[in-house]
């Protein structure tokens, strides 16, 4: 009995949330629609009046007969101007255009014999008042009620209002960049207000070394940011992350302090720890290169006394910060001695400078 009766009333549940569901999307889409109605409305009243500019010198002979005068006035008013007007109104490819165009053309033709003296402002006899797609400026929502703020500084000037000038919208602010709240008076951090009373606010940016402030000068500082610290001034100065001991940077970088932050450079490659850019700035020279007159130069390991390449026929050559042993013109690398060439490979390799070398300390 129970179950049978479950049955009829599940599905009247779920067809009541259907429809609701349906209800909801289309109290959204209405809300959209209108403010793409009053943009539709809008364009088609601007390309009114561009058609209206337009058709009026396009028909202007440019003679002042008494004939001519009388035809220009009776053309000025005339349907057919009109008509040559609305032809101009929408965009063959817009179908909102055409849509509203197709639905209100007989309220434009009469505002165009009846309305036109005692309304001349076309968007706001037509869009506002007659088909009520659009709001006058400042104001939002089917009945027109003014923004936050007040129609004539919605947003108190610092911010957008929802719908505005739309049947559409909320009226809410979204607020201009170092704006917030829901007036659009309050700052967002790193701003502070410059100027503010219940109706005015100006926001202005921080000192770049303070978080939030009151003033905009580094001594105005409620909070230093990251990478500036009060001095004995209670004014916010650089910190130098380079200064301390523990450098923050790796073995082979030095520390360079910038505003706020500081970065670290790769050292030159013949040093061993350094303090800057360049050779005359090492903390220690690196493998294969000696301090001479303050600057790390390379060592040439084959001028030393002690020869470093000790076999026979074996020739040292000097490479930065290193050195290569090879074997002489005429020798080759054979089980780690140096041979001579065999009489064949000799012409071969005649013009070719030496071809085996090895590393020093694998000899
Ligand atoms: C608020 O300040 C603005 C700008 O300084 C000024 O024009 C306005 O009259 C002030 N309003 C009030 C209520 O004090």
């Amino acid at each position: 009995m129970e179950m049978l009766s479950t049955g009829p009333e599940l599905r009247t549940l779920r067809l009541l949330s259907c429809v609701s569901l349906v209800l909801l999307f289309q109290v959204i889409d209405a809300k959209r629609d209108f403010k793409s109605a009053c943009n539709t409305c809008q364009q088609i009243t601007d390309n009114f009046n561009k058609g209206f500019d337009k058709t009026a010198k396009q028909n202007f002979g440019g003679g002042n007969t008494a004939w001519e005068e009388r035809k220009l006035s009776k053309y000025e008013t005339s349907e057919i101007r009109l008509m040559e007007i609305v032809e101009g109104l929408c965009d063959s490819s817009s179908f909102e255009c055409n849509r509203m165009l197709e639905e209100h053309e007989e309220q434009l033709e009469t505002w165009w014999f009846k309305r036109q003296t005692k309304n001349p402002d076309l968007h706001k006899w037509f869009c506002i008042e007659t088909i009520k797609v659009c709001c006058p400026k400042g104001t939002f929502g089917p009945d027109c009620n003014a923004c936050v703020g007040s129609s004539e500084r919605p947003c108190h000037g610092n911010g957008m209002c929802d719908g505005d000038g739309t049947r559409g919208g909320d009226g809410k602010c979204s607020c201009d960049h170092g704006y917030e709240g829901e007036f659009c008076l309050d700052c967002i951090e790193g701003y502070f207000n410059e100027v503010r009373n219940e109706t005015f606010s100006l926001c202005t940016e921080c000192h770049t070394s303070c978080k939030t402030c009151t003033g905009a000068t580094n001594q105005d500082c409620d909070e230093c940011k990251e990478g500036w610290e009060e001095d004995d001034q209670e004014t916010c100065v650089d910190v130098n992350e380079c200064s301390s001991d523990s450098s923050p940077c790796e073995e082979d970088q030095y520390c360079l302090n910038t505003e706020g932050s500081y970065s670290c450079k790769a050292c030159d490659k013949v040093c061993s720890g350094c303090t800057g850019a360049g050779p005359d700035m090492c903390q220690a020279c690196a493998n294969g290169y000696q301090n001479t007159e303050g600057s790390c130069t390379d060592i040439d390991e084959c001028l030393q006394s002690e020869p470093v390449c000790t076999k026979e026929h074996q020739e040292c050559v000097n490479t930065k910060g290193s050195y290569t042993c090879i074997c002489s013109n005429g020798y080759e690398e054979q089980n780690d001695e140096c041979v001579q060439k065999s009489q064949s490979e000799k012409v071969g390799e005649s013009e070719e400078s030496e071809t085996t070398t090895s590393s020093h300390g694998e000899l």
